[in-house]
């Protein structure tokens, strides 16, 4: 039986990782994609995954989230953040505990936590003066980025850079590095 997998997107993301990460598990029969959710209908991802023919899910931010995204998660094996910028219930947390993933577009442990996303990411390994940067795939925790760290690509920083175009060369690893890790996690290596 193939596992079932769900991608959570964020409401304003662009979804380029929900959708690598989905064309990659099409072409891998020990996976398949549950569902992709968002809590928001007019999220762009999710316009996005409904023209590719996927499952999608809206689950409001409301009083019953964790109830109602418990419900939508029923009989998922894995979940992958993608571009959700949120903390997920810690029902939900505990409850996939070792099964959420989440997609950093920098090398943590450096340059995680509460605001650090998109651009802001980008910019701060820049001012650091960082030669290399890359992506990480880490377990979801309570916290903002905090959890251990599943896979890692590098990309080197050029002199030149500026936010977007390191953002550039990174989102291409990404692209590559949510795969890997799903499924390094399932089926370890
Ligand atoms: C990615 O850079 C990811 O690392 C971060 O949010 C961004 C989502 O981009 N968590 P996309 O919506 O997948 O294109």
């Amino acid at each position: 039986m193939a596992l079932n997998v769900s991608i959570i997107i964020g409401t304003k993301g662009r979804g380029s990782n929900m959708v690598a990460l989905s064309n990659q598990i099409a072409q891998d029969d020990r996976f398949v994609v549950h569902s992709v959710i968002g809590t928001k209908a007019e999220a762009p991802a999710l316009a996005v995954a409904n023209e590719m023919g996927l499952n999608t899910k809206v689950v409001p931010v409301s009083e019953s989230y964790e109830r109602d995204l418990e419900e939508a998660l029923a009989g998922v094996d894995y979940i992958c953040l993608a571009g959700y910028m949120r903390l997920l219930p810690a029902g939900i947390v505990h409850k996939w505990d070792h099964r959420i993933l989440n997609i950093h577009p920098a090398l943590l442990p450096k340059f995680g936590g509460k605001g650090m996303y998109g651009s802001h990411v980008h910019e701060a390994v820049l001012e650091a003066r960082e030669t290399e940067s890359g992506c990480s795939v880490h377990y979801v925790t309570e916290q903002y980025d905090e959890g251990a760290i599943i896979h890692q690509m590098r990309c080197p920083v050029l002199p030149d850079d500026t936010p977007e175009t390191l953002a550039a060369r990174v989102l291409k690893l990404e692209h590559q590095c949510y795969y890997d890790a799903l499924v390094k996690v399932a089926f370890g290596g």
